[in-house]
């Protein structure tokens, strides 16, 4: 009697725990290192994104994707997605604007067909970015500040060569459309917003070949961010630059708190920038909508991609390599966000990814070329930043 009780506890808790089993953490269910479960709840099925990852999709519905997957073959048309060669890889010095949401409405052209002022220090960048004209601001050297940079519209600010930016504080613009900050290193950033780029209520906005950091000697709270992009701005791209060094590097949207001014803004691309040592924040979106593609994560010690609050986004050809949490959907939030990935290289970290809800965004409305995967570490450490 008392064997057949303890034989049907035991027949109950297996149950139970296979019914557990069955609804693998994170939707992964496979990978080299993976050590749960690799079956996935009824209507789900187990899709083998790469080596180390795979995870739980709707078994009957767009998002069956293990033919576009392909497996470990990088080299597959998915959507708009033209993998080639490096054939989109950018120069500062050329003209040819942005690719991503800041090549939308209307585009971006900052000061374009302005007039060209070289400054070298604080009183002439401050009375160069007060004009109010379209311009093309070249910051020759590091300029030391002692507060922040106030942007107006139509402005393009560019360093002259690889050791051309600022120090010590950082730009702010809020209210303001068509912004360039190209070629141009920031560092220390330690001024009134303690961002070194702080955009508000504002449009168009193309950040570009930049180096961004700090230092991680201070605690979490000394610099803020890198690039916090708030309030319902829109139309913004960040591509080759290189973000090294700080805590939290990229807010878009900034509270839990703000839907009804950012719900159906904040759409923003992220292409061949290099975040590296590093905590969190790659980007962290809220309500808004990213692409995420051609990145490369080193050192993260934290979580990389963050979408949370609703946010949509589609990350894909991205390089992760000692990088904690490299894409989640339910990290520090209390309404999680969706997300579309693929042909992601999560080298050794893919345990970590928490996709708990899959997205829609599986294409954008712009042209791009991702660049296959297997190149994308040598592409950015050779091309990102400042030339
Ligand atoms: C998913 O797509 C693959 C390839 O097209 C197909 O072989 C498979 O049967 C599909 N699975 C389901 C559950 O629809
Ligand atoms: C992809 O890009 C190559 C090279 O630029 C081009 O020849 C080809 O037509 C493109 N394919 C598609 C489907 O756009
Ligand atoms: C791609 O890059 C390789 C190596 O640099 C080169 O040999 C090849 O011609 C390139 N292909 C295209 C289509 O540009
Ligand atoms: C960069 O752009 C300039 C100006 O358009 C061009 O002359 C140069 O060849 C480009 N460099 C590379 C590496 O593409
Ligand atoms: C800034 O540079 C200009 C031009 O070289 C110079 O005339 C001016 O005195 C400098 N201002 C300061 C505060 O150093
Ligand atoms: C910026 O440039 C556009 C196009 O020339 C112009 O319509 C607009 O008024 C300018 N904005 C400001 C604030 O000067």
């Amino acid at each position: 009697m008392k064997s057949l009780y303890f034989l049907t506890a035991l027949l109950q808790i297996v149950a139970i725990y296979a019914q557990n089993n069955c609804n693998p953490k994170f939707y992964q269910c496979g990978g080299q290192t993976w050590k749960g479960s690799n079956c996935c709840n009824p209507g789900l099925q187990c899709v083998k994104i790469n080596d180390y990852y795979s995870t739980c999709l709707p078994s009957s519905s767009s998002s069956n994707t293990s033919s576009n997957y392909n497996n470990n073959n990088y080299n597959t048309n998915y959507g708009n997605n033209n993998i080639s060669n490096a054939s989109n890889v950018q120069n500062a010095s050329s003209n040819s604007g942005p690719i991503g949401y800041a090549s939308l409405n209307g585009g971006t052209t900052g000061g374009q067909g302005g007039q060209t002022y070289t400054v070298s220090n604080q009183s002439q960048l401050e009375s160069a970015v007060k004009k109010n004209e379209a311009k093309i601001i070249i910051i020759n050297g590091i300029i030391k500040l002692t507060n922040d940079i106030t942007l107006n519209s139509n402005t393009s600010l560019i360093g002259a060569n690889k050791n051309s930016g600022i120090t010590g504080a950082g730009l702010h613009f809020k209210n303001v459309k068509n912004i360039i900050i190209q070629n141009l290193k920031f560092s220390y950033c330690v001024g009134n917003n303690k961002d070194c780029i702080n955009a508000q209520k504002s449009t168009n906005i193309w950040i570009d070949h930049c180096e961004f950091f700090n230092d991680r000697n201070h605690g979490k709270d000394y610099y803020d961010g890198l690039v916090d992009i708030t309030h319902a701005c829109d139309y913004v791209t960040m591509s080759w630059c290189s973000l090294h060094d700080h805590y939290k590097v990229s807010l878009i949207g900034h509270s839990e708190k703000n839907a009804a001014e950012d719900t159906g803004k904040l759409h923003i691309t992220y292409h061949h920038n290099y975040f590296k040592n590093v905590g969190s924040r790659l980007p962290s979106l809220r309500f808004g909508t990213g692409h995420v593609y051609n990145n490369v994560y080193e050192n993260v010690e934290s979580s990389c991609v963050s979408i949370r609050m609703s946010a949509q986004a589609l990350v894909e050809n991205n390089v992760y390599r000692n990088a904690k949490r490299p894409i989640s959907t339910n990290l520090d939030t209390p309404e999680e966000g969706y997300v579309i990935q693929r042909n992601n290289d999560f080298g050794n970290t893919a345990n970590t990814n928490s996709i708990t809800k899959i997205g829609s965004l599986n294409t954008v409305p712009y042209k791009y070329t991702a660049d296959n995967t297997n190149s994308v570490y040598d592409i950015i450490r050779n091309k990102a930043g400042p030339q």
